[in-house]
């Protein structure tokens, strides 16, 4: 009998696809593999029954790969499984920074007690004015599942993309997809986006990669969204550029209490993956990378 310990709760979907020779379960001892979504691994009481972790997601910064490494313990994660629900999730970023809806929102919710009403949403058309994204620039970073689907997306809303991967060459971008203009390296679209969107994981080279320098290449009133991990970006730099306007709009996972409660940025929680399709291709995914592993000793991970 193999066991699986659950560090969180998986879509029923994925637990279906074990059969009776698996245990799967959030108490199981001596496990063989784990599956775990967000919960944090770096302190885990690795048993010498340990032989894979795989993540329902695609982001591994909650696991120790060191450690992992060292023990010969196989990671799998789920690229590309939730991608299109980020993907949505980002296009209602780049709608929220464009028009002021999140503020218009919350002023027609305070407007129970208002007798003057008619008078005072004509008021708002000009205060809560925006921009259409039609015509401009995003600039993507990172061209993984998720940025490549994003890239493809805003060509449709008619928007002019730029791409950056550090790991990706200009030629292998470019057969990724034909219209995005592939840039070779991220000062330039820094400095000729007039959205910027994170789609990078986080790890020592990509920490901070939104920081005062780079903020000082962009345009004034560049917008920001990051819907990736809150480290990409140095919150105090970014506090100075939404204060001196060289920031306009900051959409980004809930970001520290400090930038949270500034006007002109949107948190949203870790949302990206929150959909119940989303749940279910991870889970799946992660099942039957387990499985594999564990049965036939494959490892399959694209
Ligand atoms: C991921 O890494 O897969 C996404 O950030 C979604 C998530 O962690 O829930």
């Amino acid at each position: 009998m193999y066991k699986i310990k659950l560090y969180n709760n998986i879509a029923q979907k994925g637990l279906d696809r074990f059969n009776d020779q698996f245990e799967v379960g959030t108490d199981v001892e001596a496990e063989d593999a784990i599956i775990v979504r967000s919960a944090n691994l770096h302190d885990l009481d690795y048993k010498d029954t340990l032989k894979a972790i795989a993540r329902a997601g695609a982001g591994v910064n909650n696991i120790d790969l060191d450690a992992c490494t060292q023990r010969g313990i196989v990671v799998f994660n789920t690229p590309g499984a939730n991608s299109n629900a980020v993907k949505e999730l980002v296009f209602a970023g780049l709608l929220l920074a464009s028009r002021d809806i999140y503020h218009g929102i919350e002023w027609c919710k305070t407007q129970a007690d208002n007798d003057n009403l008619a008078k005072d949403v004509e008021k708002q058309k000009k205060k809560y004015a925006g921009n259409e994204i039609t015509g401009k620039t995003l600039g993507v970073v990172g061209l993984g599942a998720i940025g490549i689907q994003v890239a493809n997306l805003a060509l449709r809303f008619g928007m002019q993309v730029e791409g950056y991967d550090p790991y990706i060459s200009v030629d292998n971008a470019w057969s990724m997809s034909r219209w995005v203009n592939h840039v070779k390296d991220e000062k330039e679209l820094f400095s000729t986006a007039d959205y910027i969107t994170l789609h990078l994981p986080l790890m020592d080279s990509t920490k901070n990669t939104i920081n005062k320098d780079t903020l000082a290449l962009m345009k004034d009133g560049v917008k920001i969204l990051n819907f990736a991990r809150g480290g990409l970006a140095n919150d105090e730099d970014m506090l100075e550029a939404l204060n001196s306007g060289k920031v306009a709009v900051y959409v980004t996972d809930f970001p520290s209490p400090l930038l949270a409660s500034h006007p002109n940025v949107v948190p949203i929680p870790h949302l990206g993956a929150s959909t119940d399709e989303s749940e279910e291709n991870c889970a799946i995914k992660a099942a039957d990378e387990v499985m594999e592993y564990l049965m036939n000793g494959n490892i399959i991970n694209s």
